[in-house]
């Protein structure tokens, strides 16, 4: 989806994860944000920016409860779920694909996705099956292969599906075009999007920067723990500071 007025300018824009001045670090006495302000609405695809080390799959793991936040709040709807546990966040409907080892490259694609769904009564299991393989009918079609044959891609699109076996209403994605060639790349972002188009609200974090502002309704600009730009992804990728400073290089490609 691209920005429109009716999904980030509206007086009506429903807020669904907000992190809210976020302190965060691995290790005692050690922040690594220090200080973050994120938002997420009802709808949107927001990406994150910035360079290697800037704390950005630091802040899709605070908010996802891997990483323990030590001052600020994560609020979805509104509820405070500051810390709360993974397991309690995905029954809440947030899913995560981490930016590495994502599959069980020994099991089946089907028994990947079905260990997606490992928090479903059992009997909702083949329904959740048919709707993502309706979305992502490639691993319907290698539904019996074990995940450690499929391209970087399929990987990605397997990791998708795996988070989307809990219907989740809010996807936190790490990285999922590193490592993959300019047309599996092409092929993820669209998969980003067509996942976005079914209503999941998207957090995407990308190296993959002027890909990343194109598709996204906003984004953030992460540098050194602290926020740095904020704003539509189009306004970002046009705004001669964020060019010169963070998309320069890329600005070649
Ligand atoms: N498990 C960990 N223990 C301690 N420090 C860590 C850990 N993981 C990351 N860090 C540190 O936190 C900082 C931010 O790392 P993070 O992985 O969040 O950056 P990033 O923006 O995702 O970078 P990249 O673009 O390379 O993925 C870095 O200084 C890193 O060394
Ligand atoms: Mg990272």
């Amino acid at each position: 989806m691209n920005a429109t007025d009716s999904k980030t300018g509206s007086p009506d824009k429903k807020q669904v994860l907000v992190g809210d001045g976020l302190i965060a670090g691995y290790l005692p006495g050690v922040d690594i944000l220090t200080g973050v302000h994120f938002e997420l609405n009802l709808g949107e695809l927001v990406g994150i920016i910035g360079p290697n080390g800037a704390g950005k799959s630091t802040l899709l793991k605070a908010m996802f409860g891997l990483v323990p936040v030590r001052e600020g709040a994560v609020r979805l709807h509104g509820e405070v779920i500051t810390n709360l546990a993974a397991h309690s966040l995905v029954e809440k409907g947030v899913g995560f694909v981490p930016q590495t080892e994502n599959v069980f490259p020994s099991l089946t694609i089907t028994e990947n996705l079905e260990m997606g769904a490992y928090q479903l009564p059992k009997s909702q299991t083949p329904d959740r099956l048919d709707s993502v393989i309706q979305l992502f009918p490639k691993l319907g079609e290698r539904a019996k292969q074990r995940a450690g044959l499929l391209s970087g891609g399929e990987r990605q699109m397997l990791a998708m599906g795996r988070a989307l076996m809990m219907q989740p209403e809010v996807l936190l994605l790490d990285e999922p075009s590193a490592g993959l060639s300019p047309a599996y790349q092409g092929e993820v972002f669209e998969n980003v999007q067509s996942i976005n188009a079914t209503g999941v609200s998207i957090v995407m974090v990308e190296q993959n920067a002027q890909r990343c502002l194109r598709i996204s309704d906003r984004a953030y600009v992460l540098d050194n723990g602290k926020n740095a730009y904020e704003g539509p992804g189009i306004d970002l990728l046009t705004d001669p500071k964020v060019i010169e400073l963070y998309l320069g290089t890329l600005a070649k490609q």
